[in-house]
């Protein structure tokens, strides 16, 4: 049985806690699609070509199980249109909870045949998310330790660029 898993989200950008999980979910599942969500009355800093050619060059080690694309509507159709069996998303800490078991749930009911599946995001990636990485790189502070290079590259050249993000 070929077992298929999407890991949905925003992405913008990717950091390490969502790195994490991609790397810990590739080696769950035989296959792996990242999907970036393609929202822009969220109004994103990176546009959806950007944050999926950073996916692509952040994940490039993990094999080529893994793969990108971007998506829009509902992320059970994207799941759906890969034959996909399973959700993946991370989880933080309790805050990030209520938010996913909602989402979960919704999930569910829309497509009983898909189950959501979480992982813990690494101890020392906790605390990290793409707004807080955005908001030190705007103050000039450093983002390594939180961005994979590529993107910690690419957030540093759009902040000199646009001061004000
Ligand atoms: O990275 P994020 O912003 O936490 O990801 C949220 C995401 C993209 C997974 C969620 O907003 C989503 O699934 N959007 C697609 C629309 C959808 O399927 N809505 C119903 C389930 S909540």
């Amino acid at each position: 049985m070929t077992r298929v898993a999407v890991f949905p989200g925003s992405f913008d950008p990717m950091t390490n806690a969502h790195l994490d999980v991609a790397e810990r979910a590739s080696r769950l599942f035989d296959r792996l699609i990242i999907g970036v969500l393609n929202n822009p009355k969220k109004r994103p800093l990176f546009d959806i070509d950007e944050r999926v050619r950073l996916i692509r060059a952040s994940v490039a080690d993990l094999g080529e199980h893994v793969t990108v694309d971007a998506f829009d509507g509902l992320t059970v159709d994207f799941a759906r249109g890969h034959g996909a069996g399973f959700i993946v998303r991370g989880l933080r800490a309790v805050s990030d909870f209520e938010a996913e078991l909602q989402m979960a749930l919704t999930n569910r009911k829309l497509a009983p045949e898909i189950d959501t599946t979480f992982l813990m995001t690494a101890l020392e990636y906790g605390f990290v998310s793409s707004s807080l990485a955005k908001e030190v790189a705007q103050f000039g502070g450093d983002v390594t330790a939180m961005l994979p290079g590529p993107v910690a590259e690419a957030l540093r050249d759009r902040v000199r660029a646009t001061p004000r993000v």
